[in-house]
């Protein structure tokens, strides 16, 4: 493990779209230890809750990662007005395991919305290991598209042609539909080795039921609550070929094919409902100051 505790500056601010921000921030020792797939947990302020990030990039001369999040609750609201300059109270990491990244051979990545952060180094890693990768990424409408250039850099870089699909719920941008529909068309023509698939809980269900009717292993990254990210509290448990596991000390990854998704659908409907009640409160608050 880098660091737990300490304050953490926040050395560069982007707004992606209208819901998505990147952070680089100051990691020390965190940048040293971080491999593909492994997050931290953050908080901003005493008052903050903990939220788990997948680390999308680092820069070991700066000693800085880089965070991608999406505005969903109050503490990403919160999160999202911060700006270069400020810092935040805890950064704790580099948790989790890291991706297997081997040479499988053909490979087949598919990210949904904010989840092709977190796919963005384990593309690269599976690229600079050989694999013959194909990228399918999944966004609702044109103007939340994120990373597209950077994922198609990592291919011309490595001298090879872009194999970047975009779909988008709308057509507004690439291929009008779901991550799925270009997947099976890509599966009908192409044999895979190996799937990745990281994005909502509901995208990685039907992507990995995808894989599964094409005999593809895939793996998904879950990111659910979390509060100690240490294996005590049982916030983070997820069941996985009948197991019980958690996601921070367990995962991120687990095989798609073992990880029951409906009860995490489940749970998350519950914790959107607490959310939504606490964004409602935020809301007032913020009205009142403004008067
Ligand atoms: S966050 Fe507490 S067990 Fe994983």
């Amino acid at each position: 493990m880098g660091f737990v505790g300490g304050m953490f500056k926040i050395i560069d601010t982007k707004r992606l779209n209208s819901q998505i921000v990147s952070w680089e921030v100051e990691s020390g020792e965190i940048t040293r230890h971080a491999k593909p797939g492994q997050f931290i947990v953050l908080r901003i302020d005493e008052t903050g809750e903990r939220i788990p990030l997948t680390i999308y990039d680092m820069d070991k001369t700066k000693k800085t990662i880089s965070l991608i999040f999406q505005e969903v609750g109050k503490s990403t609201h919160k999160m999202g007005r911060l700006t270069t300059g400020d810092s935040i109270l805890d950064l704790i990491g580099p948790l989790g395991h890291a991706t297997d990244t081997r040479n499988f051979g053909s490979v087949l990545c598919v990210g949904g919305g904010v989840g092709s952060a977190p796919l963005f180094p384990i593309v690269r890693a599976l690229i600079e290991s050989g694999n013959d990768v194909t990228v399918v990424l999944g966004f609702k409408t044109a103007d939340l598209i994120i990373l597209e250039d950077r994922f198609k850099e990592l291919f011309t870089r490595a001298g090879k042609e872009p194999k970047v699909f975009v779909t988008t719920d709308d057509g507004s941008n690439g291929t009008k539909g779901l991550v799925t529909d270009v997947m099976k068309k890509l599966m009908q023509t192409q044999k895979f080795d190996r799937g990745f698939a990281i994005g909502p809980l509901i995208m990685m269900k039907f992507a990995v039921a995808v894989f599964n009717s094409f005999g593809v292993p895939a793996i998904v990254s879950l990111n659910t609550v979390m509060v100690d990210g240490t294996g005590m509290c049982g916030g983070c448990r997820c069941t996985v070929g009948g197991q019980t596991r958690f996601v921070c000390v367990d995962g991120p990854e687990f095989e798609g094919a073992q990880v029951n998704f409906d009860e995490l659908l489940a749970r998350q409907n519950r914790y959107h409902r607490h959310e939504q009640h606490a964004m409602d409160l935020h809301k007032e608050h913020v009205c009142r100051l403004d008067r």
